[in-house]
């Protein structure tokens, strides 16, 4: 039996019927909470992800949405806390396209991951901290950034901007929350397995053949799985880090720790922990 680290709390997880958003919904269903599944898309992953939370004994409420549309953001936080009384934990997680080379931006591309990615997660933060504000018992905001807010690949502009905004975004939330019992922070995911996989195929999740020659530069010689990230929330959720505010954790097995050489190579197969 776990430990129930967040025993009857209400938590709105967005972009969660898929991937890191769905992990994350399971683990704090397994930790005791109530969720909000919300998502633009109704579909097999939806009802996988709302029964695998009944499953644990744990109410799971279903809620369509763009979080990049303004009506959609307020109806999601009027619909999420007239289901469950209040809203303790907002997990802004959504998100959409993403690369683009830096010579075919189009206004229309800028606006549409940032409206959704970085607009959208400040105006569900901002309506969710002022339900917490009015329900008097504080709360947890968590963004869910990347190590691309870090560091630079190739096609990733709009993307690093958006992400390393929410880095920033939270630092000025702690301040602007002071005093309220809410803390904001980001979880910075590395190389996460997020794939829908067949069941038969799931043993396979973050293995070599999905990581490539990444796998040569995580310390933690694996990919990352939803759930490695779902722990950074449910612990940033928790009262373990409740004076952990403004913040952003990396969870990436080690990849940005290293600061790796130009020049150096991942190791050679055969060598102990590299890449079979
Ligand atoms: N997978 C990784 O390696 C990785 C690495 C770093 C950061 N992240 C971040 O983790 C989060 C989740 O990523 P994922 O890999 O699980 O992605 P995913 O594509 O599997 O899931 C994202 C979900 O968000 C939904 N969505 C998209 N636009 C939406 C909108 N406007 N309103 C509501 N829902 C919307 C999608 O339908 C989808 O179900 C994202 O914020 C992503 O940037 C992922």
């Amino acid at each position: 039996m776990t430990t129930q680290l967040l025993e009857g709390k209400k938590a709105l997880i967005t972009g969660s019927r898929r991937g890191i958003g769905s992990g994350i919904a399971q683990l704090f269903a397994e930790h005791g909470a109530d969720v909000g599944i919300n998502d633009v898309i109704r579909d097999e992953e939806a009802d996988k992800t709302i029964a695998a939370v009944e499953s644990l004994g744990r109410k799971a409420s279903w809620h369509q949405a763009d979080v990049g549309n303004t009506e959609d953001r307020n109806r999601l936080l009027d619909e999420f806390v007239s289901e469950h009384g209040r809203i303790d934990i907002l997990v802004n997680n959504a998100v959409a396209s993403r690369d683009m080379h830096f010579t075919k931006i189009t206004e229309e591309f800028w606006d549409h991951l940032v409206g959704h990615a970085l607009k959208g997660y400040l105006f569900l933060a901002q309506g969710a901290a002022n339900r917490m504000i009015e329900h008097g018992h504080g709360g947890n905001i968590i963004n869910i950034s990347s190590v691309h807010s870090y560091r630079a690949w190739p096609h990733d502009t709009v993307y690093g901007v958006v992400k390393a905004g929410l880095n920033r975004m939270v630092q000025s939330m702690a301040h602007d929350l002071a005093g309220t019992g809410i803390t904001a922070n980001c979880v910075a995911p590395g190389y996460i397995d997020s794939r829908v996989l067949p069941s038969a195929e799931e043993a396979s999740r973050a293995n070599a053949e999905y990581l490539g020659s990444a796998l040569g530069f995580i310390p933690s010689r694996r990919g990352g799985v939803p759930r490695d990230i779902a722990g950074a929330c449910v612990f940033l959720a928790s009262e373990l880090g409740e004076y952990v505010n403004g913040q952003t954790i990396t969870v990436d097995g080690g990849f940005l720790a290293g600061g790796v050489p130009p020049d150096s190579q991942p190791l050679e197969p055969g060598m102990p922990g590299a890449a079979k």
